[in-house]
């Protein structure tokens, strides 16, 4: 059995702890949509980790955080994200071999990652390998606002009442959109911008893209595009921060039920 500190242990209790490392959600990326615990562990911590856009110095997530850096030491790191999985691990090991170093030395280690750190997230190898080098009682994880939420929240849109399935996956396996499309009431698709023109298509052969909405590069400054309704939408490029709500119904979308 696993015992942790309840989460109501108060901000207090939220200081980042010599030798500790924190994998912090930091949700879509404005400063206002950080939780207190982020915004506290940032502020607080000795070292900040975070990821790096190919090609560019730019950092969203850094810039997310900005306005808590003051004396923390920042290691800005190309994050390994090959297909090949292999690959990918071992460079996660080498970043690992580093935190672990920092924290063993007594260095407070706090890892920023846009939405949630446990989805679609790369952060996801850094605490497989990590655990295999510090004790499990010194990392943690700090959960953030999901894209998926910030999508629907733009629109305010419901994603489930009463039994309704909600299906989060990543649009990029067409084939496995097109089965999702028939098990489940809400579909939400991550990764969109980089296949945007197939999902449409096959949207349109369901008649369902009336019934679809994306967000691209949601609450990041002046580039959020919103769109509620794919049928009215003449296709432009998108970036891959997009992300496709299908409202496919069948119960109570339909029906006139109370929650
Ligand atoms: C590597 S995943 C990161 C997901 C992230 N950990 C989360 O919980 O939101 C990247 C995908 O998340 C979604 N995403 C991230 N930021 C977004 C934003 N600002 N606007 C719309 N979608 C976003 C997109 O679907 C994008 O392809």
């Amino acid at each position: 059995m696993l015992y942790n500190k309840p989460l109501n242990s108060g901000l207090k209790g939220m200081n980042p702890a010599s030798g500790h490392f924190y994998a912090v959600g930091i949700g879509p990326g404005a400063p206002d949509l950080l939780t207190l615990r982020a915004a506290r562990l940032v502020e607080g911590c000795d070292v900040i980790l975070a990821p790096q856009a190919r090609n560019t110095t730019r950092s969203l997530a850094l810039e997310a955080v900005r306005p808590f850096i003051q004396h923390q030491e920042v290691m800005l790191q190309n994050y390994p994200m090959e297909r090949n999985d292999q690959k990918t691990r071992q460079r996660w090991e080498q970043l690992a071999d580093s935190v672990a170093q920092r924290c063993e030395n007594g260095q407070s280690v706090v890892q920023v990652t846009l939405g949630d750190p446990l989805i679609f997230a790369t952060s996801a190898y850094l605490l497989q390998s990590l655990a295999q080098r510090m004790p499990g009682a010194h990392i943690h994880v700090v959960p953030g606002i999901s894209a998926f939420q910030t999508a629907a929240s733009r629109f305010a849109e419901v994603l489930t009442l009463q039994e309704d399935r909600l299906t989060l996956m990543s649009a990029t396996n067409l084939d496995a959109v097109a089965q999702a499309l028939d098990q489940c009431e809400t579909l939400v698709l991550y990764k969109a911008g980089t296949c945007i023109e197939a999902l449409v298509e096959l949207l349109r052969q369901r008649n369902l893209l009336s019934r679809a909405c994306l967000v691209s590069c949601g609450e990041q400054g002046d580039h959020e595009l919103l769109v509620e309704d794919l049928s009215q939408w003449d296709m432009t490029p998108l970036s891959y921060m997009t992300t496709l709500i299908v409202k496919i119904g069948r119960r109570t979308w339909q029906e006139d039920v109370s929650v």
